[in-house]
C-alpha cells in the first residue's frame, strides 16, 4: 500500500524580523544577505508560541483541508531538530492538542534538514507493512531561533521558525520513492548539546549552532542534483515529467545553481527563502502548503521533493501528488 498527500497546512509566528532588524545589534546589512542569501525578512517565536501551538496549528490546517476527523489519524510522525521538551516526545503533545485516539502511534524524528522525507519515508513503510491502513500525518516543527548564536553574524541571519504538515491517506499503486545519502559527517554543520552539570562529565557546550557555509554550499550543490537524478532514473522519468521541484530552502543562490545544473525551467522550482530564510525540516512542507493553496500544482502532477542538511544527509522523494 502506498499514500497520497490529502491535505496540507503550515503555521508561521507572529513576529517578523527584517534584515535592518538585525543590523540592530549585529555587524551586517540588508544589501549583504539579500545578495548571499536571497533572505528579506524571516519569522521567529515569541513568549506565547512554541513549537506545539505551530505545529498543532499546522496540522488543524492539514486535517481541514483534508476534511479528516481527528480520530481517523493512525500515526503521527513529527520531524524536529529539538520538541519543547527532550521529553516527552512534541508527536505526543500534539496528538493531545488534536484529539488523536490515545491508540494513534507518535513518534518524533531528528533528521536535520532532511526530516520531513524522512517522515514520509517512515509513514510510507507503515502503510506499506500494514501496520496502518487509512491515515497519517506527517508534521515538520522548528524553531531555529532557539539554535542560532544570535551573536554570529555568518549563521544568524540565514534561520527562522515554522511548522508544516501534511495529512496522507492510503493510496493503492500510488508512486512513491526515495534516494538518499548519509555520511555520519558533524564536523561542518552542527548543533551541541547544553551544559552538563553531572559531577562526572565536563562537557560545556552552549546548544547553538555551528556551520562551515561554504561546505555545506558545496555539499548542498552536488547533493541535490545527485538524488533528483537518482530517483527519477530509477523510476524512468525525466525532469520534463515532474511539475514541481521543491528544494530545500536555505539559500537562494543554492536552488539557482541546481535549476542550473538541471537545466530545467525556474518556473518549476517554487521558493520562500525570501520570506522565511531555512525553517529546517519545515521548509518543504510549508513551501508545498503555500503551493498548494496558490493552485500551484494539480491533482496527479508528478512532484519531487529533496532536501539536505545535517548529517551530512540527503534525500529525494518522488510522489504523484
Ligand atoms: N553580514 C556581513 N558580513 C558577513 C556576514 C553577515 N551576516 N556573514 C559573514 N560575513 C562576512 C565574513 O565575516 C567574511 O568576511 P571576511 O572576508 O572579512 O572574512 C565574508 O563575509 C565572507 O564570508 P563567507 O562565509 O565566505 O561568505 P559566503 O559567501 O560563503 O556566504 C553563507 C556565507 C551565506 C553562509 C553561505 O556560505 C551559505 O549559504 N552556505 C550554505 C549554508 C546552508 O545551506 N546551510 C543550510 C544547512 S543548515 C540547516 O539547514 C539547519
Amino acid at each position: 500500500m502506498s499514500f497520497r498527500i490529502l491535505g496540507t497546512g503550515s503555521a508561521l509566528p507572529a513576529t517578523t524580523v527584517s534584515n535592518e532588524d538585525l543590523t540592530k545589534f549585529l555587524d551586517t546589512s540588508d544589501e549583504w544577505i539579500r545578495t548571499r542569501t536571497g533572505i528579506t525578512e524571516r519569522h521567529v517565536m515569541n513568549d506565547e508560541e512554541s513549537l506545539l501551538t505551530l505545529a498543532t496549528a499546522a496540522c488543524q490546517n492539514a486535517l481541514e483541508m483534508a476534511q479528516t476527523a481527528p480520530e481517523e489519524i493512525e500515526l503521527i510522525v513529527c520531524t524536529t531538530l529539538a520538541g519543547d521538551y527532550t521529553s516527552p516526545a512534541l508527536s505526543c503533545l500534539i496528538a493531545k492538542e488534536l484529539g488523536l485516539s490515545d491508540r494513534v502511534i507518535t513518534m518524533d524524528t531528528n533528521m536535520g534538514c532532511c526530516g520531513f522525507e524522512y517522515g514520509l519515508q517512515i509513514a510510507h513503510a507503515y502503510f506499506a507493512s500494514g501496520m496502518i491502513s487509512k491515515k497519517a500525518i506527517v508534521v515538520s516543527a522548528e524553531g531555529l531561533s532557539r539554535h542560532a548564536d544570535w551573536t554570529d553574524r555568518a549563521t544568524c541571519c540565514l534561520f527562522g521558525d515554522a511548522s508544516g504538515a501534511v495529512v496522507l491517506e492510503a493510496a493503492p499503486d500510488r508512486k512513491v520513492d526515495f534516494d538518499w545519502t548519509v555520511s555520519g559527517n558533524a564536523d561542518i554543520l552542527n548543533i551541541t548539546r547544553h551544559a552538563d552539570n553531572s559531577p562526572w562529565n565536563s562537557y560545556d557546550g552552549k546548544g547553538v549552532l555551528h556551520m562551515n557555509g561554504q561546505e555545506v554550499f558545496k555539499f548542498a550543490v552536488s547533493s541535490i542534483n545527485a538524488r533528483i537524478c537518482a530517483v527519477l532514473e530509477k523510476n524512468g522519468l525525466a525532469p520534463d515529467d515532474i511539475a514541481k521541484f521543491f528544494l530545500h530552502q536555505a539559500n537562494i543562490r543554492i536552488i539557482n545553481s541546481a535549476i542550473h545544473k538541471m537545466g530545467v525551467a525556474p518556473e518549476k522550482f517554487p521558493h520562500n527563502i525570501e520570506r522565511l530564510g531555512n525553517t529546517s525540516s519545515a521548509t518543504i512542507p510549508v513551501l508545498l502548503d503555500e503551493t498548494v493553496r496558490a493552485g500551484g500544482i494539480q491533482r496527479g502532477d508528478k512532484i519531487v521533493l529533496c532536501a539536505f542538511g545535517a548529517g551530512l544527509a540527503s534525500i529525494a522523494c518522488l510522489l504523484e501528488y
